[in-house]
């Protein structure tokens, strides 16, 4: 029927329509829920997989290993710090100027790359200005990610030729596993990073930031108040083993101020060494080992066990037990994978764990019978709106 066509709307009035809706949904996104903003931008994210013809989604991907190398060369120059530091447009020629260590070609060339990705906008033939984008790439936790990506880059590259050649078993040994193939190395990961100060430097600041720290998201994730009602105060309330600096004791003392009870860090010496935080004990730890604090409302891991397979696991989840009170809970805070539509990241951090240390990412189920193949009884698990990351609860 001609007509019914001809009523229809173009293709170009479509996109018309489609890019004014593109615009108002960025507007909104700035102020909105951030459950509605990932909302949208998975809506999106759908879009553009089935826009993609397979080729494009082919070569994309295959090409993707470039980005970090590309933001590693711009981030070791400080590119993204001099343009985010100029206040407003800047000239390709002062660019340079400001980045005398490189040849101006490279520059060019590097600049080129940072506006071809966005990661810059381009206002006119060689003039550019900082978008945030520019001005996160300009921060320690960005550069320490993309740092520490590309240093990992050789393990998750060994993991083909290292399944193919173990004959496609699960290995669950850290210290036979793609990160020895692929970095030439006998050590463990740890092992490597505790001899590499600024690589383990880079690997502890971005777990300051990697999932939402300096908010009060984790005591909205888990009823802490309930947990804790009733501590005196020379009770341990939380014990965060492996934190790091200390990113989740820093935010749990926001909610939870002195004189609620006691806070503990816990993480191995070459990490905790020297770190002082307010309000906070700080203890250098080995989870191996028997656990000093003993009756601890909360024993709280988080991205503890993806760092493990079951067989390893088993061993530092058995220390805690030991010294939990029927009072106690133990919490695993890891980025759950879902049983049916797992997101990619959430499949890509599954073979970064696979690569570096023979370990996974979990299913609530896994981590269930993992938890309870240690005499645990495992309770509900509590997470944060559509994120991904989940505790789950535990008693002896
Ligand atoms: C993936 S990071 C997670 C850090 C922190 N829990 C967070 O979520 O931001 C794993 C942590 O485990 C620590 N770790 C590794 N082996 C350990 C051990 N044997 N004893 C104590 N901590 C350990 C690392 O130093 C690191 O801080």
């Amino acid at each position: 029927m001609p007509g019914a066509i001809l009523e229809q709307e173009s293709m170009e009035q479509l996109i018309s329509r489609f890019e004014g809706l593109c615009n108002e949904l960025t507007q909104r996104s700035l102020t909105c829920p951030d459950a509605q903003r990932q909302q949208a931008l998975n809506t999106a994210q759908k879009l553009v997989r089935k826009l993609q013809s397979p080729n494009e989604f082919g070569t994309a991907q295959s090409w993707a290993p470039l980005e970090i190398v590309g933001a590693a060369i711009a981030c070791d120059l400080d590119i993204p710090n001099t343009i985010a530091a100029h206040n407003g447009p800047i000239q390709l020629k002062e660019i340079a100027e400001k980045t005398p260590s490189a040849a101006e070609v490279l520059v060019m060339r590097i600049v080129r790359f940072l506006a071809g990705h966005g990661m810059i906008d381009q206002l006119d033939e060689e003039v550019y200005v900082a978008n945030d984008l520019t001005r996160d790439y300009a921060t320690d936790v960005r550069r320490a990610q993309i740092f520490k990506m590309l240093y990992c880059l050789p393990s998750y590259a060994a993991l083909p030729a290292f399944l193919r050649e173990t004959g496609y078993r699960d290995s669950s040994d850290p210290k036979n596993c793609a990160w020895q193939k692929g970095l030439q190395t006998t050590d463990t990961f740890w092992q490597w990073l505790d001899k590499r100060p600024m690589e383990a430097n880079w690997f502890n600041t971005l777990m300051t930031a990697a999932r939402s720290a300096n908010d009060d998201s984790l005591a909205k994730t888990y009823p802490f108040s309930k947990l804790f009602a009733g501590a005196q105060h020379d009770d341990v309330l939380f014990v965060d083993v492996g934190g790091g600096y200390g990113q989740q004791c820093i935010n749990i003392r926001a909610s939870f101020p002195k004189d609620h009870g006691r806070v503990v860090l816990q993480d191995l010496e070459s990490v905790v060494k020297g770190r002082e935080l307010a309000d906070v004990e700080v203890q250098a730890y080995d989870m191996f080992e028997e656990q000093p604090i003993k009756g601890a409302k909360a024993y709280y891991l988080r991205g503890i066990c993806h760092d493990h397979s079951d067989e390893v696991c088993r061993r530092f989840l058995a220390r805690v037990k030991a010294a939990m009170t029927e009072d106690s809970r133990i919490l695993i805070h890891e980025r759950l994978v879902a049983d049916i539509n797992p997101t990619d990241l959430v499949t890509k951090s599954d073979f970064m764990m696979m690569a570096q240390f023979a370990a996974m990412e979990r299913s609530y189920k896994q981590i269930k019978t993992l938890l309870e193949s240690v005499g645990f009884k495992v309770g509900d698990q509590y997470r944060l709106g559509v994120n991904e990351w989940s505790i789950v609860e535990a008693t002896v």
